[in-house]
Formats: structure tokens, sequence, C-alpha cells
């Protein structure tokens, strides 16, 4: 080294100078107690989460219900992403595009150095090697959080691929990775008392494209803290797909075997808590077809040798969405849940020790506890969990998981799915009229906004490709990236793609789909779409089930019902058509010709 280091690095298992001058560098500014190297072993995991219980953060849930379980309850102002303080700090502003918030990179940089002067004081610093993807994959994607979180930590030891082993190869093969600060901006004066969920009122959620950095402060919220998520393995991801051909995308991705025992790969791409974790653990209503789950939020692709389009998870844990979620619904992640190892966030405990949320069970236990700590009963008018809570379990918890999860190589997507949360005009499957049909269907993607972002809930917004808080650049050169990146591929082998719709409401206002199991009917027509087997009709917006073509058999819909799902509703899509023009126009010129020709044709079919 030949260089002095502070004494606070004298215990690092590393001699790689990069990191050590970047860990240097941050505690200097931030101004810890301590520094840990976090190893990712079990040992360090029981260490971690005992101290976690002892500060409060964590509630150790009864073992025999949830064995080596967590529960923790963040601020009522830490719930969810912080789009409004999310930032793409490009040295150009037209780089990031009118999608994202941006500041000069300069300016950013000093402010947020204000804001982390001496934040971790009176805290442990962790530092978390972690890879996303596979450690032996060609071209191993790495990256460093440095957090005061130990919430973080653990957390990011579900999620993720971390310690020991993947610090070995970063030093082994003097890899790059993406330095990712964080810090919940919360310091602790000499003997000042800490709070069970430190965080700050001011967050900043910012990534540096260029130099593939990544700073958060004042949040500890998943999408905000767990930077190998949304911020490495999507924004900044984004930016290294764009320059290196392949595409990072919010998608889940499944196995789809058909009776005949013919294997499909299935990727979709729906916004935040809009239905993706729930398909990917889907349990199919039909006779002999089988679902196994390959990914639930991310999805990295790129085009392989044969021209065929090939999809990994670079993800290790789910970090789903807990309402909603139920034996009912979804056992297949409910029996993941009940092997333990997970944390949750803001759901309520049972009297029992146990946890629960709205729609986990039929039956509504009579006292609870709620996520804000106080006690709960049917009659108290108010969600017992959170709206946007979350269970954080290991992926090879699921019975259902494919193997080929744990290929570095991945596999063939032969379908696409585009979804959103509407009321009404997207019916609730329609085959596009060929590719760039397809991607058009992305570009116009919309979706009703959830509770996992802050801000309103229930309002109309474009999202393309379910991408828009994820991507990392210019949103009409991602656009162009979808379509020159598709240009590396075997026509004959592109995936066939389709949008699919499963909230769709009745004039009553109930759902006019049941959705869940029920999708793998859709899924079914999709697959017999590709294999030429199922009917469609053509409508303006591209092709939607004949009814005898999707496979009802079980159901308890009657014909008008089900057309009531899947109809195309042209004086509903006369009334999109002036959103999706505002929508154009925001680009300002950035558009691929390929997409703008899509639109015009759309319009010509419905005049
Ligand atoms: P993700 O955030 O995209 O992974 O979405 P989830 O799969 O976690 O689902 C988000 C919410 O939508 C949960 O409350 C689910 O119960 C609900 N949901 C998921 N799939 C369906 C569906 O097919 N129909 C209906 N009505 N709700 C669904
Ligand atoms: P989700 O993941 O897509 O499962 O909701 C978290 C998020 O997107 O904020
Ligand atoms: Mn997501
Ligand atoms: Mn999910």
């Amino acid at each position: 080294m030949g260089q002095t280091r502070l004494p606070l690095l004298a215990e690092a298992p590393t001699t790689y100078e990069p990191l050590l001058s970047w860990v240097e560098e941050v505690a200097e500014l931030t101004k810890p107690d301590r520094i840990h190297w976090v190893d990712g072993s079990e040992a360090e995991y029981r260490t971690l989460t005992d101290e976690l219980v002892a500060a409060g953060t964590l509630t150790r849930l009864n073992p025999e219900l949830f064995p080596n379980s967590f529960a923790a309850f963040s601020d009522p102002a830490d719930v969810a992403r912080v789009e409004e303080q999310t930032f793409i700090c490009s040295k150009n502003e037209r780089d990031a595009g009118f999608t994202n918030n941006w500041m000069d990179p300069d300016a950013m940089k000093e402010k947020l150095t204000g804001l982390f002067e001496g934040s971790m004081r009176g805290r442990t610093m962790y530092v978390i090697p972690f890879v996303m993807g596979h450690l032996d994959a060609e071209d191993p994607k790495f990256g460093v959080e440095i957090t005061d979180s130990a919430y973080v930590v653990t957390s990011m030891r579900i999620m993720a691929r971390i310690g020991t082993d993947v610090l070995k190869k970063i030093e082994e093969t003097r890899a790059f990775f993406v330095p990712a600060l964080h810090s919940v901006g919360a310091p602790l004066e000499e003997g000042q008392a800490d709070v069970p969920w430190p965080c700050n009122p001011e967050k900043w959620i910012v990534h540096f494209p260029e130099e593939r950095s990544i700073w958060s402060y004042g949040s500890g919220y998943g999408g905000n803290a767990l930077l190998g998520k949304k911020c490495y393995a999507l924004r900044i991801a984004s930016v290294m797909a764009r320059d290196e051909s392949w595409l990072a995308e919010h998608m889940l991705i499944l196995k789809l075997t058909s009776p005949e025992g013919k294997a499909y790969h299935v990727a979709a791409a729906f916004p935040s808590a809009c239905g993706k974790t729930n398909l990917a653990l889907l349990d199919p209503t039909i006779k002999g077809w089988k679902v196994e789950t390959l990914g639930d939020d991310i999805t990295w692709m790129r085009f392989g040798k044969q021209g065929e389009l090939r999809a990994v998870n670079p993800e290790a844990g789910l970090f789903g969405v807990a309402p909603g979620t139920g034996w009912g619904t979804n056992p297949n992640a409910m029996r993941a849940i009940a092997k333990g190892n997970s944390i949750f966030t803001n759901v309520a405990l049972t009297d029992d020790g146990g946890v629960w949320w709205e729609g986990m069970t039929d039956e509504v236990p009579a006292h609870l506890t709620d996520w804000r700590g106080d006690d709960w009963t049917p009659e108290a008018g108010r969600p017992a969990a959170h709206p946007n809570s979350r269970f954080c379990t290991p992926i090879d918890q699921i019975d259902m998981l494919a193997s080929e999860y744990f290929a570095p190589d991945g596999v063939e997507v032969n379908a696409i799915l585009f979804g959103g949360r509407r009321k009404t005009t997207i019916p609730l499957v329609t085959q596009a009229r060929s590719w760039a049909n397809g991607i058009f269907m992305g570009a116009t993607l919309s979706s009703e906004t959830t509770a996992a972002a802050a801000g309103a809930v229930g309002v109309v917004r474009r999202d393309p490709m379910a991408m828009l808080p994820f991507i990392g650049y210019d949103a009409g050169d991602y656009l162009n990236h979808w379509v020159r990146v598709s240009g590396k591929a075997n026509p004959a082998r592109l995936p066939k793609i389709f949008l699919v719709n499963w909230f769709r409401r009745t004039r009553e206002g109930g759902f006019a789909w049941p959705g869940f199991g029920d999708n793998s009917r859709v899924l079914k027509w999709a697959i017999e779409r590709i294999e030429g087997t199922a009917d469609a009709v053509e409508t303006p917006i591209g092709f939607i089930p004949t009814p005898a073509s999707l496979d009802l058999t079980g159901l308890e819909m009657t014909e008008a019902e089900v057309e009531e799902a899947v109809r195309f509703d042209a004086d509903e899509w006369h009334a999109e058509l002036p959103g999706l023009e505002d929508w154009f126009a925001r680009f300002g010129g950035s558009l691929p010709k390929s997409i703008t020709a899509e639109l015009d044709g759309l319009k010509a079919r419905l005049a």
C-alpha cells in the first residue's frame, strides 16, 4: 500500500486500492465510529439481527410460526420510494430526459457532501460487497454498498449475492464496482439514544450515470436504500445496457410448461404493485400447465449467439408487496414466506407473534398490533398493514423456482407482456401486430399510481415499459435503444408481445377478470398464439381473443362477463388518443420514427 490509512481501516479484509481509497474517503466524510466489512455469513446475520432486536428496529417473530424471521416498522414518513427526490445527474440535462429529475452533477455532489458530512457519527459504517447476477457470469456486475443501517445489510443479504466471495472476485479480477453510498442521515451525538427507525425528513436518491455511482441519503426504505435493486439493477444498469447493447428491465420472468411438456419463457413488465410477483409465482387454474419462477421484479436481457433473447434475474430474493398476498391468491409466496428467514416491513403483528396483512387470510384476526404499533380491531376503519408493506424472502425458498434461475446465461424469452392497472380502455389481453407495434405498446403503457411510491394513488400516468421511475437516461433514447438492440435479433426468434390488464372494472365497479391463478388462461392463449393454434379477432389496437379461444374450463363466468373483460371499446380508444399525442409530444422529437409511425397507424385504423 505504501500509504497511511485511517486507523479505522486497520481491519480491512482487502488490499484492493480502488476500494480502500473509496471507503477511506467516505469514512473521512461521514465520520462513523466503526467500520464493519460485511462477510455475508450466517453468524454475522445472527449478530446483526440480535443487535437490531436489542435496538428495537426488529421484532423477532414466533419461531414456530416464522422461523428466523423479523418484523420492522418504519418511520411513518419513510414507507415507499420517493420519486420526487430521485435524480439522474448526467453531465448534460438533456441526457436525463424529461422523465427524470436532474441537477448538475458538481452542484449535486456539493449539496450531498454537505449532507453526508458527519452523517454516520455515532454509528457503524458497513461495507457490503455485492454482485447483481451471477458471480460466474461472463461479465459480472459488481457493486459495493456503504451504509450506516444494519437493516439494510440484513435485507441486502436476502436480496443480492454479497460478502467475502464477492470481495475476493472483485479483488482478483481487479474489477470495476459501482460505489453505492447510503446513509439514513441520522448521526448520533455522544450519549444520544437511537430511535428504532432512524431516517431524515430530507431524502435524496441520486445517480451519476457517467461515473456509475449512487448516493442515497435520508431513507431506510427498500427501494431507496437497498442500492443493488432499483438504483443499480435498473437505473445504473439501464445506462450500462445502453452502452453495452443489452436491456435492464422492470420485469418478472417465468417458465411455462404445456401439457405436452414444451417449455416457454415469459417476461412481463408491470409497474410497481401491479402484479409481477403474483404472476411470477402463479398457480395455474388450468389443468396440465405448469409455472416455475425465475424472477419477480428485475430482468436483464441480451441477444444470444443465435439472435435469441436471453434473460437472467440479477436478484437473489423477493421484496414483495404483502397486502393481497394470501393462501388463496398466492400460495407459492405464502409457502416461501412460511419457511422463515424473512424480514417483514410495516406489516401488522398477531397476538401470537406472527404477522398479518390485508388479504393474507379470509378470516380477519379479532386483534392485531398495526404497523404503527397501535391496537387494531376489524372495526378500526383503517388498514392494519401499510398498503406498501413488504416481505423480504430468499428466492430459493420458492418451491417452484425454475432450475434455470441458477444458469448464468439465463433462458430464451418467447413472449413479453406489458401490463398496467387500468379501470377502463385496456382489454384483458391484446397481441401486438408486430414487434414494432409491441414496442409501441410498451412505450405507451399506462397505469394508475400505487402505494409503492410516495404521492397520490390511482392517477393514470404513462409508464413506458413500466420503467418510468427507473430509466437512468433520456426516455426517447431508451426507446431508441429498444429499437436498435432488437436489430441484433434473429427475426424468427423475436418474442411475441402482448398488452395485458388484470385490473379492468365492470360497470358495477368490481374487477372484470378474476386474475391471479386464472391469469394462466391468458398465458395459455399467448402461447397458443405463438404456436398458431388460438383464434383471435383483429381490432385497431391488435389481436384480442375470440370467446372460444380462451380456455375458460372451470371458470364461473358468464359469456357476457368474459366479454366485458376482453372487449375492445372504440369509444374508449378515441378518448385515449389525445393522451397518447400529448405523451409523444413530451419527447420533443427524440422518439424513434418506427414508434411515431405506429401512432399514425393506430389513428388511421381507429378513424
Ligand atoms: P408487483 O409489485 O408488480 O410485484 O405486484 P404484486 O404481485 O406484489 O401485486 C400487487 C398488488 O396487486 C397486490 O395487492 C396483489 O394482490 C394485487 N394483484 C396482483 N395480481 C393481481 C390480479 O391478477 N388481479 C387483481 N385484482 N389483483 C392482483
Ligand atoms: P415492486 O417492487 O415492483 O414489486 O412493487 C418495488 C418497487 O418497484 O418499488
Ligand atoms: Mn419493482
Ligand atoms: Mn413485486
